[in-house]
């Protein structure tokens, strides 16, 4: 009787626990997809919602693109991408050392640590089907047909 109770209290403690930096599970990889700000952009309607996670369409991307002098970007789907990329070392590879317009910080992904990279992988996995691609990039000068946010050079003081 005692121990089933002790059984029963652990295994709601560690429902509970916050994952650990150095973790390798999927569990870490929630919770760095939130801190590392990857929903921000490529979760639609995560920002708008004030940070609640659709598991329906996290990170498969958003139609919303970023236009400016690189043309119009979308935060691709992160379940394609990682299919496409294979295995979990294949992943990892990739993601210390690709490079994607803007405004994709992926100077922010090459500085992860490893065990992150991995379990962002493990989490993405774990989301479930792939679903579709995101609208294809479109080059300076050309109107995408999807809405659009620009984000301008800098506007410079007089004098
Ligand atoms: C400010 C918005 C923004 C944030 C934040 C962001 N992304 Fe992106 N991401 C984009 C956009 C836009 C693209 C498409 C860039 C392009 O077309 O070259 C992209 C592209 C990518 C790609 C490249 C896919 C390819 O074509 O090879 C990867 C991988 C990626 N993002 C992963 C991440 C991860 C992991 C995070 C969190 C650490 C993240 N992104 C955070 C906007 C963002």
């Amino acid at each position: 009787m005692k121990h089933s109770m002790l059984l029963a209290v652990s295994a709601l403690v560690a429902a509970s626990a916050p994952a650990l930096a150095g973790d390798v599970s999927v569990k870490r990889g929630a919770q760095v997809a939130i801190t590392a700000g990857c929903h921000d952009c490529h979760t639609a309607g995560y920002s708008e919602s004030g940070g609640k996670v659709d598991p329906a369409v996290a990170l498969k991307g958003a139609s919303l693109g970023w236009q400016g002098p690189w043309g119009t970007t979308y935060a691709v789907n992160l379940r394609l991408i990682a299919r496409e990329r294979g295995s979990e070392d294949d992943f990892l590879t990739y993601a210390k050392s690709f490079q994607a317009r803007p405004p994709m910080p992926f100077y922010n992904v090459h500085a992860m640590d490893e065990s992150d990279i991995r379990s962002l992988y493990q989490y993405i996995v774990s989301l479930g089907e792939a679903g579709e691609p995101t609208p294809e990039y479109v080059p300076p000068g050309q109107e995408p047909i999807t809405p659009y946010i620009v984000i301008a050079p800098p506007i410079m003081p007089k004098g």
